[in-house]
């Protein structure tokens, strides 16, 4: 088992994409995936556990409950390889269920290294199992995961948490369409997507009364401050979360308490705020079941099976590889 990590320039990168969403000109944006440093991931994990955030329960749920289901229809041997593994306690479900049947390798593959590390800990104790992580973007990781394949291996991609859901929806479809291209027919893609519900459910979800949520959107302006030297006051900044329903999105928003200016001396940049102005920084995006169906098509895979979650509506999809 050995971690790789290798994150060649990855402050000059940060400094340059919050660079490019504060100066673009209209609604000012921050790429969500720089949410998830050690803090946000922490903070993310205390999220999945608060009762108004059903997500990740009805993720969990669906995975214990039918993981042998999902098994079955694989043809061994196959490889797991999990975009986005966070604290990999869902995909435990799987991979026992898997490791019952055949000796498996596991590639997860994750941005935050204190993830990475939390996922090792938590499935290492799985009998016949290998734990091969990768530092790296999802494709990059998804890429040399493939390279590493035998002939007759099949692959696994694991999806799971409804992440496709921070693509805007023609987005998601495209980075659907770049895992198929890096796949060969007869691989298969686990795809967890959240349903539509009520705005109320939504709202509750994404504004919880507990301030988990705020703090989590809150840590992306701290952890500007601590890697790139601003002076984003965090007082002076509140939380939003609202219904797009043009996008059927849930979206976040930092909001401005009043006019600002802001210094970013590691982006060498100087951000002006109105009052009222806000930070774009993550969109969830929310699915019917049918439409998972087209999307797959469209990029290239077919509907094998769905499952579906009734307590919070939530599917899992497994798709193939055509
Ligand atoms: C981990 C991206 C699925 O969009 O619901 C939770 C992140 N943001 N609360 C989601 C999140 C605010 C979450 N995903």
């Amino acid at each position: 088992m050995l971690i790789q990590t290798i994150t060649p320039n990855a402050t000059y990168e940060f400094a340059a994409d919050v660079r490019t969403g504060l100066t673009k000109p209209g609604q000012k944006e921050l790429l969500s995936k720089y949410l998830y440093d050690d803090v946000g991931s922490a903070l993310f994990e205390v999220i999945s556990r608060l009762p108004q955030y059903g997500l990740t329960r009805a993720d969990e749920r669906l995975l214990r409950r039918h993981a042998h289901g999902i098994v079955e229809r694989l043809a061994t041997p196959v490889s797991v390889a999990e975009l986005g593994s966070g604290s990999g306690q869902k995909t435990r479900h799987i991979l026992e269920a898997l490791c019952r049947r055949q000796r498996t390798t596991y590639y997860p593959i994750e941005i935050s290294a204190s993830a990475l590390a939390m996922c090792e800990r938590e499935l290492s104790d799985i009998e016949s199992i290998s734990i091969l992580g990768f530092e790296r973007e999802y494709l990059d990781g998804l890429l040399e995961v493939a390279a590493q394949r035998k002939t007759d291996q099949r692959l696994l991609v694991l999806f799971l948490g409804s992440t496709i859901g921070n693509f805007d929806r023609s987005a998601g479809i495209e980075f659907l369409a770049e895992v198929r291209r890096i796949l060969l027919p007869g691989d298969w893609l686990l795809l967890g997507t959240d349903l539509e519900k009520s705005s109320v459910q939504l709202l509750a979800a994404y504004n919880d009364e507990l301030g988990v949520t705020a703090a989590f959107n809150l840590n992306l302006l701290a952890r500007i401050n601590r890697e790139l030297d601003a002076d984003f006051d965090l007082a002076q900044f509140e939380h939003v979360a609202k219904i797009n329903h043009e996008a059927r999105s849930v979206e976040m928003h930092l909001r401005s308490l009043r006019p600002q200016t802001v210094h970013i001396p590691a982006a060498d940049l100087r951000v002006e705020f109105l009052e009222g102005e806000t930070i774009w920084t993550e969109s969830s995006h929310k699915y019917s079941p049918e439409e998972v169906f087209s999307m797959a098509s469209v990029a290239g895979f077919r509907c094998e099976a769905q499952w579906i979650d009734e307590q919070w509506p939530f599917a899992e999809n497994l798709l193939v590889a055509e």
